[in-house]
């Protein structure tokens, strides 16, 4: 995209996550501005998308931290389980303190599902930390 085509839009963020991003972004990338470490952060998530696979079988496991007092999320994050029994292989709980816990679930399957369970956890609101590392099995694993 040429320079000329930028669009410009503002956004929203707690004044102590923007401190800890700044920090990040001295230490690690020097004189780079805010608007080019966003820029790169959208990049990174395009090719993680465009690394999925759907119509392979993968395997992976899903971390999320979450504080299980947020409204009706623990029954949210169950119903959603319950419907992806064939792709959970195994659920670990562990109770980090009086408000969060860290879920790790094994999962195996057709990309599509795994990523759709994924998508599904992931983006509930009081998820605050999650992630999916993922990898398939075809070329790897199967041989
Ligand atoms: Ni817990």
């Amino acid at each position: 995209m040429a320079e000329t085509d930028l669009t410009r839009f503002s956004i929203a963020v707690p004044e102590n996550l923007l401190k800890q991003f700044d920090e990040l972004n001295e230490r690690a990338h020097g004189n780079r501005n805010r608007s080019e470490a966003v820029r790169d952060l959208i990049r990174q998530a395009l090719v993680a998308d465009e690394l999925r696979a759907p119509d392979a079988d993968v395997i992976g496991s899903l971390t999320m931290i979450y504080d299980h007092h947020t409204g009706d999320l623990t029954r949210r994050l169950d119903d959603i389980q319950h419907d992806y029994t064939a792709e959970i292989v195994s659920t670990m709980h562990v109770h980090l303190d009086h408000h969060n816990c860290l879920e790790i679930l094994a999962v195996k399957g057709k990309g599509a599902r795994v990523y759709e369970l994924a998508d599904k956890l992931l983006s509930l609101k009081g998820v605050d930390h999650g992630a999916l590392t993922c990898a398939a099995t075809e070329s790897s694993l199967d041989r």
